[in-house]
């Protein structure tokens, strides 16, 4: 069984964790909560304390706790750290690494995996520089646990609700079940796959490879959507782009038709590749062939500010071939 760190911070939700902690140590696991300020004034250190069985960590200077530094020598024991709830200002100090409480200096010190469920308003949620500090968050290797979307604390229906006990319970499981593999760097994404998953094929190769799940005939200038068996949850702030492979467009002609194509991160379909036959030779592609090559990349989302004149360049319009003698 596992030790847990379960932080708690100031949202509506913190009485949620008690359910968590609860159901955490009926499963056997070790928990041991930090708690915030704020998160203290919505749901007791006292409750928490009597369902984890375990003192809790309030302070980086506690005067009852029996370690001296119980943010370091916690984090020394922690087979995973949660934080269910996570408040947005809780997200943008672990963004930008400030330590200015106990559990904001033991997201600094854990080497364990990290979880973090937030729980806020859909306007805080959506607003931008919550989701870039969530992107640098995973980026640095936390793995979130989206809101749901549903009837708000505060009145106003949205995303923003911490999610689900029992879904927090499963993405503990399945990063407790992960930590026991060997770590692997590189963005952590969320797949389901019925053959076998895409792979980078050299240490500095930028797109891994996909296949075919079923065999499809592609006659001289035919196209079709191949299906590859994949279904992807990409984070916010990413795509996936679907590109030719460049053996099979210089061997045999074939390309992918809406190259690049986009995966967008709330799609959940099959992750098909649009094949189009440009030789002159019809081709068989097999089952579990590679026919394309995926590209995971960041996106950006832009808010147009529309305006009378843009500011004035050295180059000016000149576009299309404009450096050319
Ligand atoms: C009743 C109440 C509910 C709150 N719920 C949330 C919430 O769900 N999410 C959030 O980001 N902030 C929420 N806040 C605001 C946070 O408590 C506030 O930003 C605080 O500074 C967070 O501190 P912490 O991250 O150290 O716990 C709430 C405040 C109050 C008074």
């Amino acid at each position: 069984m596992a030790e847990i760190l379960l932080g708690v911070t100031g949202s509506i939700a913190a009485y949620k964790a008690c359910d968590l902690a609860s159901a955490l140590r009926k499963q056997g696991h070790q928990v041991t909560a930090i708690l915030t300020r704020s998160g203290a004034r919505l749901v007791s250190a006292y409750a928490l304390r009597t369902l984890t069985g375990n003192p809790v960590i309030e302070s980086v200077f506690p005067e009852l706790h029996p370690d001296n530094c119980p943010h370091i020598a916690a984090t020394d024991r922690a087979d995973l750290l949660v934080v269910a709830p996570a408040t947005a200002n809780l997200l943008a100090k672990a963004a930008h690494g400030l330590a200015d409480d106990a559990l904001s200096t033991t997201l600094l010190s854990v080497r364990c995996p990290v979880l973090v469920a937030p729980a806020m308003n859909h306007r805080m949620w959506h607003n931008p520089r919550v989701q870039s500090n969530l992107l640098a968050l995973r980026e640095a290797g936390f793995q979130i646990i989206d809101p749901e979307a549903g009837m708000l604390a505060c009145g106003w229906e949205g995303q923003g609700r911490l999610a689900a006990v029992e879904t927090i319970l499963a993405r503990i499981a399945a990063s407790l079940e992960a930590g026991k593999q060997a770590p692997a760097p590189g963005l952590p994404v969320r797949v389901v796959c019925v053959g076998p998953l895409p792979a980078y094929q050299t240490a500095g190769a930028a797109g891994m490879d996909l296949m075919a799940a079923e065999a499809v005939r592609l006659g001289p200038g035919a196209h079709a959507l191949v299906p590859t068996g994949l279904r992807v949850e990409l984070p916010r702030g990413y795509e996936a782009q679907v590109r030719p492979r460049s053996g099979l467009a210089n061997k045999h002609g074939l390309s992918v038709l809406n190259a690049p194509g986009t995966i967008d991160a709330d799609y959940r379909g099959d992750v098909g590749v649009l094949l189009i036959n440009l030789g002159k030779s019809a081709y068989e592609v097999a089952a579990g062939e590679r026919i394309a090559q995926l590209v995971v990349a960041r996106c950006a989302r832009v808010r147009w500010q529309q305006v009378e004149a843009l500011e004035d360049t050295a180059r000016g319009e000149g576009g299309f071939g404009h450096t050319d003698a």
